[in-house]
């Protein structure tokens, strides 16, 4: 159900959750004052209680609510990349973000989006968490009928229309001193390396127990459909994802994820794919891997090989 942005208001006041636009993917948002919508929230997307939320304010001037300090560098990265697709994990004061928010660590993540109608949402109710408006272990929601796939059609959402960076936030977390990557997003860790002097230590590759930020421990983004990136095209998947630029055998199913020269547009089109796939019911599918490494390319790799993971 598509809603005004008055009404959204009024929900979250209510105590309810609504699903709003942000300029990475949707979110299901939450006052964080309200702990029973943000239960219902874990709830609604069979979240594990222990992957903790992004408090989204609506400038950096809100965070002093939540610290009695803020570690060295924050103000130089949220100067640089707020509003936008940067989230933040610095030491709080405890009793200043409820536990389920935090899923009981002593840091938490704060993020000031820039789309228009979310910024509006926050400057009306104040403070909100904002997971990704998916199914735990789904693709994220880039547009408001991935919403209503996920959750019904009676569901409230603000239509914000199509997110413009498609991916997720990268999350930095303070360690000490230093920042460290604990996923990779819309922000590259080269753009990061320009505003910190130094390149933050990147996540790991392994799947390990305790991983910086707790939601890498969980197969993500994953469509139904089993996604191959052998150097040859399995000759059992009939469905072939690759670039505009590029042919491919003319007996295989072409989705197009869009332009080699336009990582950008790749990232905006990622989950849209994965989600047709499963539309379509396919359930083998070749993904061409032969693109760069490095800057968004790292985020969009790194989002279909946790997708590809069993
Ligand atoms: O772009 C985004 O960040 C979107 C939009 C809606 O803002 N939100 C989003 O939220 O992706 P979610 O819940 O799907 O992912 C949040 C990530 C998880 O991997 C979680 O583990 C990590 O942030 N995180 C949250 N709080 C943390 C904390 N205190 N320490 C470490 N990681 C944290
Ligand atoms: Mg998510």
């Amino acid at each position: 159900m598509r809603i005004s942005i008055d009404k959204a208001i009024q929900l979250i006041k209510e105590r309810d959750v609504v699903a709003a636009p942000t300029e990475t993917v949707y979110g299901l948002a939450a006052s964080i004052e309200h702990p029973e919508a943000i239960q219902k929230i874990f709830t609604l997307k069979n979240r594990p209680t222990n992957n903790p939320l992004i408090t989204h304010l609506a400038n950096i001037d809100q965070v002093k609510a939540f610290v009695d300090h803020l570690p060295k560098d924050f103000h130089r990265l949220a100067e640089a990349f707020w509003p936008g697709a940067l989230t933040l994990v610095i030491p709080v004061l405890e009793d200043a973000v409820p536990d389920i928010i935090r899923a009981n660590l002593r840091s938490a993540a704060f993020r000031v989006p820039s789309h228009p109608l979310v910024q509006k949402l926050i400057t009306g109710v104040g403070p909100i968490v904002m997971p990704s408006a998916n199914l735990s272990g789904k693709p994220s929601s880039t547009i408001a009928e991935h919403v209503e796939h996920d959750f019904g059609e009676d569901f409230p959402i603000l239509d914000g229309g199509s997110c413009e960076t498609g991916i997720e936030s990268t999350v930095l977390i303070a360690d000490g001193e230093v920042w460290k990557v604990g996923r990779l997003g819309g922000i590259s860790p080269k753009q990061i390396e320009k505003v910190l002097g130094y390149w933050p230590e990147m996540p790991s590759t392994q799947v390990i127990e305790n991983p910086l930020c707790p939601g890498q421990m969980y197969r993500h983004y994953a469509p139904n459909a089993r996604l191959h990136f052998d150097t040859y095209i399995p000759e059992y998947c009939p469905v072939v994802i690759g670039f505009s630029e590029r042919d491919y055998p003319p007996n295989k199913t072409l989705k197009v994820l869009g332009s080699i020269k336009d990582p950008q547009s790749v990232a905006r089109r990622l989950y849209h794919t994965f989600r047709k796939l499963d539309e379509e019911g396919v359930t083998d599918a070749w993904i061409d891997m032969d693109f760069p490494v490095n800057d968004l390319w790292a985020s969009i790799r790194e989002r279909i090989v946790k997708a590809a993971s069993k």
